[in-house]
């Protein structure tokens, strides 16, 4: 019997188009037969450690990052949790200049050596259909990798 592996979606969404992506993203990743799929709003570092892969979503407000997650971020680095070799991926929902998940990509690979997913999964402001497509197919990426690497391990 092979194990159930985990994947998290994490995001943060302030008028929810982010978040429809997010529900997507866990669609296509709940297609995955194996696969332990949670979708969160809050997140603790425990919860980052559990998972083996993470889907981060982050619309852009001001250029930036949201506050939450870059204490989340830190909080995982205070506390030393090993993130290394896990699969990440980010998206969001942005209105025009859009660099939230890609700094989010970033620190995934840099600090925390993740196995990043590139590039970044854009939708502009309300996601459309085809936006939504792709959210799918990113969370049955992820998924199946995960599946795949723990069978190999
Ligand atoms: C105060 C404010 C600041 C924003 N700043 C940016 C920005 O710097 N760059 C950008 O691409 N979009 C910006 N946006 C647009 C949001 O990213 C966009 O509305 C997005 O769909 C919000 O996603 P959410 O519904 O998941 O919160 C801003 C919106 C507001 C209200």
């Amino acid at each position: 019997m092979p194990k159930l592996v985990k994947l998290l979606i994490l995001y943060y969404s302030q008028t929810g188009n982010t978040e429809k992506m997010a529900r997507a993203i866990e669609e296509g990743a709940k297609s995955v037969a194996g696969v332990n799929v949670e979708v969160k709003y809050f997140a603790r570092p425990e919860d980052l450690a559990e998972a083996d892969g993470i889907i981060f979503g982050m619309p852009t407000y001001h250029h930036d990052m949201g506050i939450d997650m870059k204490r989340l971020l830190e909080e995982v680095a205070v506390k030393r949790i090993n993130l290394k070799g896990k699969v990440g991926a980010a998206f969001g929902s942005y209105g025009w200049s859009g660099e939230a998940p890609r700094m989010m990509l970033e620190v995934l690979k840099n600090k925390f050596e993740m196995e990043i997913i590139e590039p970044p999964l854009l939708a502009k402001y309300n996601p459309e259909e085809k936006s939504l497509e792709e959210c799918r197919k990113l969370g049955k990426t992820v998924a199946e990798r995960i599946v795949k690497a723990s069978l190999s391990s």
